[in-house]
């Protein structure tokens, strides 16, 4: 993982792909001056990997952020929250220079939309929300017996087809109640990194 240096303050996302990062970071006892993380989830593991969590308010812009997602496209629009971290996602994503993104190669599509896309929404909007995103053509459901680290419910929306994802993304962010989308479209990755049969490749969008 030749992105990550010594001594470096690494944005880090949430999900299995992450939690792989964080085992690899662990074994090859690379010293990183801390990371800023995304869920309590990933806070967890880097507590066990003894890798100290930093502010985000404190760090300013950060260099590097890795993170896996749901769904790529091969220009870096993403669909993320599957795990219900979008909203810290987005803003580490925002918070840094460099966006790297782990996936593979089943994750990645021409278009978007096939997996639900997450919508994190505040608990007392969750009808309104949910009236709003219909009338841009998708449907709602709510993500039972979830709440996310910032105490709100997710709207996961299916039967999307996102032929223009920046737009639906504006679109979906003049909601009132919405606190993010997960959709990645206008701040995309800037290197996806794709596993598959033969090896890794490297998109650079
Ligand atoms: C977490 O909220 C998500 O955005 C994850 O980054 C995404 O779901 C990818 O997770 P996996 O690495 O577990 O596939």
């Amino acid at each position: 993982m030749h992105y990550i240096e010594e001594g470096m303050v690494l944005g880090i996302g949430t999900g299995s792909t992450v939690q792989q990062l964080i085992e690899v970071l662990k074994d090859r006892k690379i010293q990183l001056k801390g990371a800023v993380s995304s869920s309590n989830q990933t806070a967890d593991a880097l507590r066990i990997a003894r890798i100290p969590e930093l502010d985000l308010n404190s760090e300013g812009t950060l260099s590097l952020y890795i993170d896996g997602a749901d769904e790529a496209t091969a220009a870096g629009m993403l669909i993320k929250g599957g795990g219900g971290a979008l909203t810290r996602e987005k803003v580490i994503a925002a918070a840094s220079e460099k966006f790297v993104c782990i996936i593979d190669d089943s994750k990645l599509v021409d278009v978007l939309g096939a997996f639900p896309l997450p919508v994190e929404v505040i608990p007392m909007a969750r009808s309104y929300v949910a009236r709003q995103l219909v009338k841009l053509g998708g449907q709602p459901v709510l993500r039972a017996g979830v709440v996310t680290d910032n105490g709100n419910v997710i709207l996961d929306v299916h039967h999307l087809r996102l032929t223009d994802a920046p737009g639906f993304e504006s679109a979906v962010n003049q909601i009132a109640g919405v606190v993010t989308v997960g959709l990645f479209a206008h701040r995309r990755a800037d290197v996806l990194l794709v596993a598959g049969d033969g090896g890794v490749k490297t998109l650079t969008p």
